[in-house]
């Protein structure tokens, strides 16, 4: 059994949203994502912001005094992962690096929008969306695009990054002279589907040659409550369209599996559970895999500590794994920066504002924070 580790490095980074060394920007990036802590003082309240949000989760009763009681109690659980993990969330750092890669290739390929400058955007932690708007801001650029670091779109993450900033203008005048556009989603974008397909090829080769093409490419992503999939939730389904483009790209060259990780508390979750499969799988007689984090697009928790520890380490030497790999998010990888620079381009113009999709709503979303935020998007994007 093998084990694909990524290094545990974890830097300490300042709260500013933005890197760049660029004076005047005109075109500004905000990379969105909900982000993650990059010491574990900041693990409490950033639990206490995502239990608290009802966008990404809906608990019966009492919001905000239930969401305060389970991120007390499950505080010291997941600092103790992030611990292990070298102290603290890797996302920081890799957003930073893609931002400024993507700036970089951006300049070049598209001078006549130049400098563009990368803000960014999180969700539950520093630096947050609200700070990284007030420099797109003070910057005075003339295009801000806002760039939703997850492929696949869901109401819980990227929904609820975009009902934030919909919030944070509602209490203020929009930019008189400030044009925005905004990319939700790009789960088959050619250069992504590439970067994996890549990606997953290099793990393969560690195989031996007569059983490469038999070894299971397990695609895995966190799950979602069943109650946000059978609202329509656009999610699995997105998630689903990235495995089977990387798969084509492959040319079927084995066989493939989409499953689900990180399911917390009781209520059902979309399955199969990756823990689960992998456990069947094994019973069932396959016993070499490659481990693929197809909605992550950078190294943090659930790739340095579920997937490599829990699932590759433990899991898999206590059920009879023979080999796994886990293939490493794209990061840096020049195809995955060639996909940013790919997605954003139509938008830099003005060519493109935003998807049709966007603009529509779940077919049973109740939250009428959706309702009244993609009619603002709708009338401010130009
Ligand atoms: Fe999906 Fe509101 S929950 S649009």
């Amino acid at each position: 059994m093998t084990l694909y580790n990524l290094g545990k490095t974890c830097l300490k980074f300042a709260s500013t949203s933005s890197f760049s060394t660029k004076v005047n920007p005109k075109t500004a990036i905000v990379m969105i994502n909900m982000g993650g802590p990059d010491t574990t003082d900041k693990v409490h309240d950033y639990l206490l912001r995502i239990m608290t949000d009802r966008d990404m989760i809906q608990l019966p009763v009492m919001q905000d005094k239930l969401g305060a009681w389970i991120a007390n109690r499950r505080t010291p659980e997941v600092q103790k992962k992030y611990e292990e993990i070298g102290g603290g969330s890797p996302i920081t750092k890799w957003t930073k690096l893609q931002g400024k890669l993507l700036c970089e290739e951006l300049d070049k390929v598209c001078p006549e929008t130049a400098p563009h400058k990368s803000y960014i955007a999180f969700r539950y932690v520093d630096p947050f969306t609200e700070t990284a708007l007030e420099e797109v801001e003070k910057d005075g650029v003339e295009r801000a695009i806002l760039f939703s670091q997850y492929p696949q779109y869901s109401c819980a993450t990227t929904g609820s990054s975009l009902n934030t900033i919909y919030k944070f203008y509602k209490k203020r005048t929009f930019p008189k002279n400030l044009k925005l556009s905004l990319i939700d989603r790009w789960p088959t974008n050619q250069f992504l589907v590439k970067t994996f397909a890549d990606l997953i090829q290099k793990e393969l080769k560690h195989f031996p040659e007569n059983i490469r093409n038999d070894v299971v490419i397990l695609f895995s992503a966190h799950s979602l409550p069943l109650k946000a999939v059978s609202r329509g939730d656009s999610y699995p389904s997105e998630v689903a369209a990235t495995a089977l483009a990387v798969m084509q790209e492959l040319n079927y060259s084995n066989p493939h599996q989409v499953c689900w990780q990180s399911k917390v508390g009781p209520l059902p979750w979309l399955g199969p559970f990756t823990d689960e499969a992998l456990k069947d799988f094994v019973k069932q007689g396959v016993k070499n895999f490659v481990m693929v984090p197809i909605a992550f697009v950078n190294e943090h928790i659930e790739t340095l500590h579920e997937m490599d520890i829990e699932y590759c380490h433990d899991l898999a030497k206590e059920i009879g794994v023979e080999q796994i790999r886990r293939v490493p998010a794209p990061n840096d990888h020049p195809l995955f920066i060639k996909a940013l620079a790919d997605v954003v381009k139509p938008y830099l113009n003005g060519g493109k504002k935003l998807s049709k999709k966007f603009l529509m709503r779940c077919p049973h979303c109740v939250n009428t924070n959706c309702l009244h935020s993609k009619k603002w998007y709708a009338n401010v994007c130009q």
